[in-house]
């Protein structure tokens, strides 16, 4: 996960960056013992139970089990991604990041980087400053012909670009802006001289109501233009610069940033869907920018919210658009939902038809639910085999749905195609298995695997050993031989203990596990085991170290035992051999216990 820095940096940043000091920024710490302990930030609660350990690095949540480092913390908190958190803390705490004092190019793209966004900041003020202005009139009119007001206007900072060829071009040259730098970030286009015609240099956006697009960090990085009539295009948005990838923003991400908690993201397709459901009270709004939904805005989406809502126009591209979109979020595993509006109305017209009652009575369908609907237009539901048709399809997608949303759709069904209950049910069990074979037979393989992978006796003793065995060499407090890889059957246990044998800090472990359970398990190991006096210490590693060695020298009896069945001659007088001796030791260690 680190990658980018060299570890010992990375090492050298979670030390200066003190933890206590920056949690408490968030979440307000009380000192009890060598820990400090608050209110957990990641779920509610009355009595503090998260914990943050100086001495460790770490912090750790024994009600909801949140963990993770300094650099998490940041992750979690301010939404960034691991690299961003670093370089977050880094020039907080005054820490040149390696990339900075290597790499001269990456000092120039910084600037560059800088240069581009003061640009796009200052173009903003502009447009803002022209809405308000008499050449701003025919925007301002447009803008409350649908109905925005002046608090909307000023929230998502809107503007006007005005009806002339270059004068926000010509405004930010004197302010030293270069042609290229406004070229760059596509503010400025320019025409090459063609035969008779002159070189011209002129405004990207003339005569259009402007929407600045700001990331969570508040910067503007590009923007979308509407043409106040039937110009076309209707809007239009920067190219992609520099410091604009349309792929992997999306519109507003300033103000889904400020939002905690909340339930839910709504994802529109529109600017004007954004501003008119936030002017409402509906909060979470997002759009993509002119583009069909990616990868990485689904991914981008999860850190906001628990689930996502789908709210595109209700028109067909819209619904086609909901289709894929629902692909794309299964794939990431994000659980998303359906607003499906009536008529073929965008939010934006819905809610201004219906209002804001109108729009939280819509029901937020289940991804089945919606492909099913959509499932009916396809097929002639006038007719008898239209509806079988229908039927058969729609069942085929109800296999995978869960029994409780399935009753509710299994009642729509039988309305729709008069086909009885049990029909129904029959149909969905006869397209069961056909549908994903591999997953249908899963679970009892695994199941089968699982229980042969773990040998009869105490196979929970055996794990706990394992994992105790962590938590006391976490502590720093034991050489590290006492135990060995060997000694690890988990997998996982097997990595953390090489790593800590290896020299690498808890907390450096900590952040380096992949999925947040990974994080969790680590984390709740590298807690120090209950007891502590040292003879306490000894007691538990001995007893560790029994119970592991006994149950590999139980495992190497059984597989020995396996082996004698197909062994022959001197091999199996070989066999015989060890296995008595094994048998003996076994029956030492448990005499002892
Ligand atoms: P729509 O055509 O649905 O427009 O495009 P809309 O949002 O309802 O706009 P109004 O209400 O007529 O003003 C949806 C989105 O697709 C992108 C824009 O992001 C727009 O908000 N789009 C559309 C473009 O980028 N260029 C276009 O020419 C049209
Ligand atoms: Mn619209």
């Amino acid at each position: 996960m680190a990658g980018r820095y060299p570890e010992e940096w990375i090492e050298q940043l979670r030390q200066r960056a003190d933890i206590v000091q920056t949690i408490s920024a968030y979440v307000p710490l009380k000192k009890n013992g060598k820990d400090y302990w608050g209110l957990c930030p990641f779920h509610g609660e009355k009595t503090a139970s998260f914990s943050v350990s100086p001495d460790k690095g770490f912090y750790y949540c024994f009600g909801c089990k949140a963990s993770g480092t300094v650099i998490n913390f940041v992750m979690e908190m301010e939404r960034m991604t691991y690299s961003e958190a670093v370089v977050f803390l880094a020039n907080r705490y005054n820490m040149p990041v390696p990339e900075m004092r290597e790499d001269p190019n990456w000092q120039k793209r910084r600037e560059q980087r800088e240069r581009l966004l003061s640009a796009n900041r200052e173009a903003a003020r502009y447009f803002h400053e022209t809405l308000y202005s008499p050449a701003g009139e025919p925007m301002l009119a447009y803008l409350k012909k649908r109905g925005v007001d002046d608090a909307t206007i000023r929230k998502f900072g809107l503007g006007a670009a005005p009806d002339r060829w270059d004068q926000l071009t010509q405004h930010l040259r004197e302010m030293g802006y270069t042609e290229e730098e406004l070229r760059l970030v596509d503010l400025t286009r320019v025409k090459e001289a063609e035969e008779e015609k002159p070189r011209r240099v002129f405004d990207t956006f003339r005569s259009r109501v402007m929407f600045p697009i700001i990331n969570q960090h508040g910067e503007v990085i590009a923007f979308g233009g509407r043409a106040l009539g039937d110009e076309k295009p209707k809007y239009l948005n920067s190219s992609d610069t520099p410091v604009f990838n349309k792929r992997q923003g999306v519109y507003a991400a300033n103000l889904l940033y400020k939002e905690r908690s909340l339930r839910r993201v709504i994802l529109v397709e529109g600017y004007m869907d954004v501003v008119a459901l936030t002017q409402f009270g509906i909060k979470g709004v997002c759009a993509t920018l002119g583009t069909a939904l990616t990868e990485e805005q689904a991914r981008l989406l999860k850190r906001y919210a628990p689930t996502v809502y789908l709210a595109y126009d209700g028109d067909a591209a819209g619904q086609k658009a909901i289709l894929r979109g629902l692909d794309i979020f299964e794939r990431e595993q994000f659980p998303a939902r359906v607003l499906d509006f009536p008529d073929g109305l965008d939010p934006d017209e819905f809610i201004r038809r219906d209002g804001l009652e109108g729009f939280e009575n819509l029901p937020a369908l289940s991804p089945a639910a919606y492909r099913v609907r959509r499932m009916a237009d396809d097929y002639p539901l006038d007719r008898a085999e239209g509806r079988a048709d229908y039927a058969r399809a729609a069942a085929s997608l109800m296999a995978k749905v869960d029994p409780v949303e399935r009753e509710g759709l299994l009642k729509q069904l039988s309305l729709q195609t008069g086909l009885s209950r049990e029909v129904l049910l029959e149909q969905i069990a006869l397209s069961a298995p056909a549908q994903s074979p591999a997953r249908a037979h899963l679970p009892k393989r695994a199941a089968r695997q699982i229980r042969e992978s773990v040998p009869e006796g105490e196979p929970m003793d055996r794990t706990r050993a394992q994992e105790t065995m962590i938590s006391l060499l976490a502590t720093g407090q034991l050489p590290k031989d006492v135990a060995s890889e060997a000694d690890f059957e988990d997998s996982q246990l097997r990595e953390f203990y090489t790593a800590l044998r290896d020299g690498k800090s808890p907390a450096a472990l900590i952040e380096e596990q992949g999925s947040e359970a990974d994080r969790a398990r680590c984390a709740r190991l590298m807690q120090p085991p209950p007891g502590g006096e040292t003879d306490e210490l000894i007691r538990m590693v001995e007893e560790c170290v029994r119970t592991m060695r006994r149950s590999r020298a139980e495992e190497q009896l059984n597989q020995l035992k396996e082996r004698l069945a197909q062994a022959q001659g001197a091999e199996k007088a070989e066999i015989m051999g060890r296995i008595v001796e094994l048998t003996k030791t076994l029956k030492d260690m448990k005499n002892r216990t």
